[in-house]
């Protein structure tokens, strides 16, 4: 059975293990916030939130260039309408590292006041950067992330796409300056198992660090409501499998959560919460929300983990853009 809660070292707020992602809320090119998607808006959103705190959810992941600040400024919104919630989050936010920001430590600074500011809050629990794409060495980074955690505008630091020796060079990067590196947010689904297969995720438990998977349900598609004959719409660029081999693997999880009175996106988050990585599914319904913490409070046999295992696509090609997932 899972551990009821997890710690992101250097965090003091204990979190289930299964967040939220935001990218959706304020997105319109992916998600269609505004744009395809006409059933989207912030009162569908703010139910989704709402459902995911009274599900004893507590990680909201958001990045600065989500909606270009709006994710985070929908977040700002609702904390604001009941701020007493601010204590029992784990509030996780992202700098983008871009190639053209050379004076990193001043950027990153500059980056964490401006979202502290969309957020409306002193301090975010996690910060982390988005990809491998600095220019800067990973010690001008790791220097960046001590001094925004020394100034007390963040409790935990860590990244996200980093390939296993980038990801162990920052790690010791971090601890000569006494910070240890919370996590690792990489996509890992059914559909991509390379996190596994690297070893990334036995090199995440070796060093303390928190794998966080993201996209785990492929972007929608492992949800069972796509199919070959009927794609996401939207520009939705992880796990953008041909769907006549998405939809083998939906299969399985239906066979799977049938006999276990659970949905398919329910028996994919699972099979992440057994693998003892975090994931961090996107909901934009207080359906959505309520389906995916169903993943919460109960576990797949190893027969179960073994046929997944079989069933899951390698996605060990490269879909997304290989200069951002190393990870
Ligand atoms: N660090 C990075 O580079 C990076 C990259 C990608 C994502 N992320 C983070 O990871 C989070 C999750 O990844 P993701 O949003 O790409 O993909 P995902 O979580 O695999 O899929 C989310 C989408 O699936 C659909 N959905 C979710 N739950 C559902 C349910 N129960 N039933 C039916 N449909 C459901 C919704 O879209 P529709 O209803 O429109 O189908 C939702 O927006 C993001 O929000 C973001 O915080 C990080």
């Amino acid at each position: 059975m899972e551990p009821s809660t997890v710690s992101l070292a250097g965090c003091a707020t204990p979190l289930a293990p299964l967040g939220v992602g935001t990218w959706a809320w304020g997105d319109r090119k992916t998600w269609g916030m505004g744009g395809y998607d006409t059933s989207l808006s912030e009162a569908t959103i703010t139910e989704a939130w709402e459902a995911s705190l009274d599900a004893g959810l507590t990680l909201f992941d958001t990045a600065e260039v989500y909606g270009d600040g709006e994710s985070e400024r929908i977040i700002g919104r609702l904390l604001a309408r009941e701020p007493s919630r601010r204590r029992s989050l784990v509030l996780a936010t992202k700098f983008l590292p871009s190639p053209q920001k050379l004076a990193v430590k001043g950027a990153m600074r500059a980056a964490l006041e401006a979202s502290l500011e969309r957020l409306g809050v002193e301090h975010v629990d996690l910060y982390q950067i988005h990809g491998p794409i600095s220019l800067r060495s990973k010690s001008a980074l790791a220097e960046a992330l001590a001094e925004v955690q020394a100034a007390g505008l963040t409790s935990a630091v860590g990244v996200s796409n980093y390939s296993i020796g980038e990801m162990t060079k920052i790690h010791a990067e971090l601890a000569k300056r006494g910070v240890p590196l919370a996590s690792n947010q990489v996509e890992y689904s059914l559909l991509r198992r390379r996190p596994e297969t690297s070893g990334l995720l036995a090199a995440c438990a070796r060093l303390g660090v928190v794998l966080l998977a993201y996209s785990p349900i492929g972007q929608g598609r492992l949800t069972g409501k796509y199919s070959a004959s009927k794609p996401p719409p939207g520009g939705r660029g992880f796990s953008a499998h041909p769907m006549t081999e998405v939809d083998t693997v939906v299969a399985l999880l239906r066979r799977i959560g049938d006999e276990r009175q659970r949905t398919p996106s329910q028996v994919a988050l699972r099979w992440l919460i057994d693998k003892g990585a975090i994931p961090i599914p996107g909901a934009k319904t207080a359906d959505q929300a309520r389906e995916n913490a169903g993943g919460l409070g109960w576990s797949l046999t190893t027969e179960e983990l073994a046929a997944l295992d079989e069933g899951a696509l390698k996605g060990t090609r490269s879909l997304g853009n290989r200069f951002w997932q190393h990870g």
